[in-house]
């Protein structure tokens, strides 16, 4: 198979268009020879015949059974909200088709093992949309940490923050609701960091943890996208927050080293704030969204008197950096890292060979996840397996 057909689940929402766009988008940048794809079928509660031009030629449907049912359709790729991902997902691989699936991979780590389990007895490729570390200035720090330039790793520090939440008034949203999103920020934005963490340091084998909801209840405001000011009338209904708006946490790494982690969506003032550093007993790393294709490298190897923190600028000579910019500095941003990624799902399924982050990482994730709920609720360390 060198032409994959794709279904996108949710494709009118935010991540459904990046998808749409990213498989169209690839083969322009890293050509055709491991494989295009061809979106066939768009999936969304609220479908229209407007989203057509998306994929020119693909059927337009509401009903995500119909797409996981047709064996015209190799993969299936899940954009729908957090608590619907398992389902789909799990149908979709029953029924022998390939999946990517958005993060988080499912609302519990017990749901995203059975999906583990059953791609890998059916031997189908299986991809989680953690996008941000395939920008290839992350494969430059995961190269400097697998030689050894900056030793052992002792201390991992990472944030990621936004505001849409940081008005008690911004309206109520899926993303506030315990139902449709069981695990509120940890799974939807601390999974960003936990997989930094995976990719770049290894596993977590235990952790604590402080949830929190800073605003209690919302007013319902219909048709708005996330972080849009709504007006009110004071007619609205208010409904509860019920999971968390934040968390502080510390862990422990099965390597020894140690995390400082917080997220959140109440930061006032902070757009988007994703940062790590990674202290090791011969250098450190430094990285911060702000400058995205940016790494900031500290070594003591360097001479006394001129040690400091250099800056690196991921460049042409790195094949992915070049595959979109013959020049340093132009920046690959977030759009591009999806197309990044869209491209090795396709790789994937074309040569038969999983790559990082698979559903196997995704177990790892939802696990973290689990244990900063079960850490919060019962206000001690967790261990896990
Ligand atoms: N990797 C990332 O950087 C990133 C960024 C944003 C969102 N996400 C994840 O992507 C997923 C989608 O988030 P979003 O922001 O795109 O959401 P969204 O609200 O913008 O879109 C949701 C889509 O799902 C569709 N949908 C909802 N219920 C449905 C149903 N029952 N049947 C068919 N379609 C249905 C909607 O019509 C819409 O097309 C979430 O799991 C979220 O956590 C990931």
């Amino acid at each position: 198979m060198t032409e994959v057909r794709v279904a996108v689940l949710g494709a009118s929402g935010w991540m459904g268009r990046v998808h749409t766009m990213a498989y169209q988008t690839f083969p322009h940048f890293f050509g055709a020879s491991d494989g295009t794809a061809r979106v066939v079928a768009l999936v969304a509660a609220d479908a229209q015949d407007d989203l057509a031009f998306r994929a020119p030629g693909a059927r337009i449907l509401q009903d995500w059974k119909a797409a996981v049912a047709d064996p015209e359709i190799d993969l299936i790729d899940i954009c729908l909200p957090d608590n619907m991902h398992y389902e789909v997902a799990k149908a979709a691989l029953l029924a022998g088709k390939h999946v990517y699936c958005e993060k988080p991979l499912a609302d519990t780590a017990v749901e995203a093992r059975e999906l583990a389990d059953i791609a890998r007895q059916k031997g189908l490729i299986t991809r989680v949309g953690h996008a941000f570390p395939r920008n290839p200035v992350h494969d430059l720090a995961k190269e400097i940490i697998d030689s050894g330039e900056i030793g052992e790793i002792k201390l991992f520090k990472g944030c990621q923050h936004i505001d849409v939440f940081a008005d008690p008034l911004a309206p109520y949203m899926w993303r506030a609701d315990g139902n449709l999103a069981p695990t509120g920020i940890v799974g939807d934005t601390g999974s960003h960091i936990f997989s930094f963490m995976n990719f770049l340091v290894g596993r977590v084998s235990s952790l604590i943890a402080d949830n929190f909801i800073v605003t209690p209840t919302r007013p319902v405001v219909r048709d708005l996208a996330m972080g849009e000011q709504a007006t009110l009338s004071g007619e609205e209904k208010w409904s509860e927050v019920t999971n968390p708006d934040g968390t502080n946490m510390l862990c422990r790494f099965a390597n020894g080293a140690r995390g400082v982690v917080d997220f959140s969506r109440i930061a006032t003032g902070r757009k988007f704030v994703q940062t790590y550093e990674i202290y090791g007993t011969k250098g450190s790393l430094l990285y911060n969204y702000d400058e995205v294709n940016r790494l900031r490298f500290y070594s003591s190897d360097d001479k006394t008197g001129r040690r400091g923190f250099r800056e690196i600028d991921v460049g042409p000579e790195n094949d992915t950096y070049r595959s979109f910019l013959p020049l340093p500095n132009f920046a690959l941003g977030y759009n591009e890292s999806k197309i990044i990624e869209a491209a090795e799902v396709i790789r994937s399924i074309v040569t038969n060979r999983q790559m990082w982050p698979t559903f196997e990482t995704g177990h790892h994730l939802c696990q973290i996840v689990d244990a900063c709920m079960e850490s919060s609720r019962q206000q001690r360390w967790v261990e896990i397996e």
